[in-house]
């Protein structure tokens, strides 16, 4: 999928250059990545976890931007990227073609100013465009921001896995699944 727009947010003003990853930003991805795992909890990884190389990552943002089930979405700030929302089908069969899944981040510096709800509203639109029926995603419990924004554009939660996360210093997190119809 293709996106782009500049947008003002709504709290501070910024401008956002949003638009969909290619293959030369991939080491803005990386660099993006790297740094927010390393901010929060609530992500999938450890701090460096992540260890697509930039090769690596600029063929899956190609191939993002040529799919059109798929979207790797970037947000830059004065050329700096400070979030991003990704999209993909939830497995390539014909059985599930009708759910996406989604998951985002932004970067720590940016967070309650509005990027992430930009960012959501504008990959709901997107996956109706693409003709997706439904829009899933994984929360850490304890992540009430994220729920809230979830829950105010329609997310309900469906399902919680207990300890679903187990950190490297032992502790462990519980996941909601939420679900939107679209
Ligand atoms: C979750 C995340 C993507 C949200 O993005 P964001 O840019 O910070 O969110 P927004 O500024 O758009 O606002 C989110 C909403 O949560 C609300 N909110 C903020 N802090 C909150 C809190 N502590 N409790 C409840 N709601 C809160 C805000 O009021 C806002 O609602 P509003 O638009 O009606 O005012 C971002 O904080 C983030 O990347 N966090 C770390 C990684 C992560 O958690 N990713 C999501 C994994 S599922």
């Amino acid at each position: 999928m293709l996106y782009s727009k500049t947008h003002q947010l709504k709290k501070g003003g910024e401008t956002i250059e949003l638009r969909s990853a290619g293959a030369a930003d991939a080491e803005a991805m990386i660099e993006l990545l790297n740094k927010v795992d390393r901010q929060t909890k609530y992500l999938s990884r450890e701090p460096g976890e992540f260890t697509a190389s930039i090769e690596e990552e600029a063929n899956w943002l190609k191939n993002a931007e040529s799919d059109e089930t798929s979207l790797q979405l970037i947000a830059f700030h004065q050329g700096e990227a400070v979030g991003c929302c990704g999209i993909s089908p939830i497995a390539a069969k014909r059985r599930f073609v009708h759910r996406a899944v989604l998951g985002m981040m932004v970067e720590q510096g940016f967070q309650g100013r509005g990027l992430g709800r930009l960012m959501l509203e504008t990959s709901i639109g997107l996956c109706k465009q693409a003709g997706f029926e439904q829009l899933e995603l994984e929360v850490v419990a304890q992540n009430l921001r994220a729920i809230a924004l979830y829950s105010s554009l329609g997310f309900e939660v469906v399902g919680r896995m207990p300890n679903a996360l187990k950190y490297a210093d032992g502790s462990r997190a519980a996941v909601y699944d939420m679900v939107k119809p679209l």
